[in-house]
């Protein structure tokens, strides 16, 4: 029988184990002196432990959470004086993300932030090689001579949004579907989003008597991507968004907040209440959703190769699993959702050098692999070498400063507290505007009305990203924004007339008035890469004379074509759901005819 123990109580036996015998200094060998290798794995010999191994580590992680509990009763039981790592944004993913049995633990959470006061258990344990270092070329050929190990109707390759919108339509159209992610855990970049998902024409917008059109919606995202978008595929995007709303509904999930961002002309941006970030609530969503329909999810399982017939058409995939190692599995179709390539620093330099040494928002997930694998077996490229810069990422931070803090009402000035552009303008042109400053960042400034308004803002604060003053006029001293006082009367001058003389924002639903006042720095970094495999509108992957790879598919940021060359707020996590289920659906029918 398991031990029930709260973290509380680990503390307890491991100061009481220290006074006595010495426990290996990592968490295997300290559980192991608990009980034996069965505390963790399925069995006490290694042949048992071997065949209990998944790649996701299923068994060892059920056991973690049978005597430690969930993510829920871990944060309350923490006990340290700082917020809880388990309260994450990023849901309940593995306790093996962070706590490695036989190595160094590792702060998922410091991949994007720096929480350096948080102590890990068995901190000095030693680091093992990472498994997911080369991509062995004479692995993948031998397991391809090998032959597969399994079959399968549809691979979706990558579990953020793209990904598990098509497992699951590909699930709910009758094929069997195995999502494949190289992670620790699922999410993606998806689970980042914080913005919204733009839709016309849902419930929410008629609500709120909002006046949209699928013209407009195609209109705005043209005009953002500067006329170099695919107008068939924002076609698409645009009449289907709706009904994607009602999908993710339809699995739980709450899209009652609406804003308007950048680029947009009306409220279109659907998000949870409350002002909540998008990303992981869907991807809580989706998760549970998979599950429920029993769709695969397997972690720690890179693709390495698109293994096709000699006929050219789709054979499969070889996986690299963390304990697995390298094999391969027959598949009817293969679906790309593996995110685009803005944490691959060597293909920002090549695609754009000038971006080269910029901070980026995306999840370390966003290494470009989609566009790797597809190249290789001779897939079209769309755009490229477009990426796209967000105005607002936290100063010297990873942290994405959402467009929704300056769509509720932030205004941005520069170092001395001018304003130098319309904050609602698109991402190119106010990440331009800020590189042009002499600091080459700039502040948000907003009160208290925002933050009571969206919790995502309050997060800010959590996170120490926020300068904080009773009055203006003591903000602009702590943030030695000269300027700041002149320009806040100005603007709420404009506010209460409705006209913005300097810059034309066209919407000012705050005024800056109630005090506590906040400022946070923000700065360019990469957010979207916008090119991509090219794809037609039913999600297959085209080749280099644009004829359609038989059996493959691509969604979400892993294709070209959708936003141009510049994407606009909200119009990610639609195409990633809209492509995504198109994938999915068409992947599995393909699957079908052809058995
Ligand atoms: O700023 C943001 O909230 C980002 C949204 C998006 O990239 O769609």
């Amino acid at each position: 029988m398991k031990l029930k123990l709260t973290c509380l109580s680990v503390a307890a036996v491991l100061l009481s184990l220290s006074g006595t015998a010495q426990a290996k200094n990592d968490l295997a060998g300290f559980h192991s002196e608990m009980g034996g290798c069965e505390t963790c794995h399925a069995g006490e010999k290694l042949k048992q432990i071997k065949q209990g191994l998944t790649d996701s580590q299923t068994h060892e992680n059920q056991s973690c959470k049978e005597c430690h509990g969930g993510y829920d009763e871990l944060a309350k039981n923490d006990g340290h004086d700082h917020f809880d790592p388990h309260a994450s944004h990023l849901g309940d993913i593995n306790c093996t993300s962070c706590h490695s049995g036989h190595d160094k633990p590792e702060l998922t959470c410091n991949r994007c932030h720096s929480f350096d006061d948080i102590e890990m258990p068995f901190a000095d344990s030693k680091k093992k090689k990472d498994w997911d270092a080369d991509w062995n070329q004479d692995k993948i050929q031998k397991a391809i001579d090998k032959g597969p190990s399994e079959t399968v109707d549809v691979i979706v390759v990558g579990a953020g949004s793209a990904g598990f919108n098509a497992a699951i339509s590909a699930k709910m159209n009758g094929a069997n579907v195995i999502l494949l992610e190289k992670n620790e855990y699922t999410g993606g970049n998806s689970m980042l989003a914080a913005g919204g998902y733009n839709a016309v024409g849902t419930p929410q917008q008629a609500k709120k008597g909002i006046e949209d059109s699928i013209e407009w919606f195609v209109e705005d995202a043209m005009k953002g991507g500067r006329y170099q978008n695919d107008e068939k595929l924002v076609q698409i995007m645009a009449e289907k968004s709706a009904d994607g709303i009602k999908w993710l509904e339809e699995m739980g999930a709450n899209m009652d907040d609406l804003k308007r961002s950048g680029g947009a002309r009306v409220e279109r941006t659907h998000r949870p209440s409350g002002g909540y970030s998008v990303g992981p609530h869907i991807i809580h969503t989706l998760r549970a959703a998979a599950e429920k329909r029993d769709v695969d999810v397997r972690v720690n399982s890179r693709v390495e190769k698109i293994v096709l017939n000699e006929d050219k058409s789709i054979a499969g995939v070889v996986v690299h699993g963390r304990h697995s190692g390298y094999n391969m599995i027959a598949a009817d179709a293969v679906i790309l959702a593996t995110g685009g390539y803005g944490m691959n620093k060597e293909m920002i330099a090549y695609y754009r050098p000038t971006f080269a040494d910029m901070t980026s928002s995306n999840n370390v997930t966003a290494t470009g692999d989609g566009i790797k694998l597809a190249k290789e077996i001779g897939a079209s490229m769309t755009d490229i070498d477009w990426v796209q810069a967000h105005p607002t990422i936290g100063k010297d931070s990873r942290i994405l400063v959402s467009e929704t803090v300056r769509g509720v009402g932030a205004i941005m000035v520069n170092t001395d507290g001018q304003r130098f552009i319309n904050e609602l303008t698109t991402r190119d042109r106010a990440s331009d505007a800020i590189l042009k400053t002499e600091a080459q960042w700039a502040w948000l400034v907003f009160d208290k009305q925002l933050i009571e308004k969206k919790k995502m803002v309050q997060g800010y604060e959590h996170l120490g990203m926020l300068s904080k003053a009773n009055t203006i006029e003591e903000l602009a001293k702590i943030t030695k924004m000269k300027d700041l006082p002149t320009t806040v009367a100005k603007y709420n001058e404009y506010q209460k007339t409705g006209v913005d003389k300097d810059f034309g924002r066209d919407q000012m639903p705050l005024n800056l008035t109630k005090a506590p006042f906040y400022a946070v720095r923000v700065q360019p970094g990469i957010h979207h890469t916008m090119g991509g495999v090219a794809v037609d509108t039913d999600a297959n992957v085209l080749n280099l004379q644009s004829w359609k790879i038989e059996g493959l598919y691509a969604a979400g940021e892993v294709t070209g074509g959708v936003h141009g060359y510049n994407r606009l707020g909200g119009n990610a996590i639609a195409d990633t759901v809209v492509f995504g289920r198109i994938a999915g659906e068409n992947a599995a029918k393909f699957a079908k005819d052809k058995q």
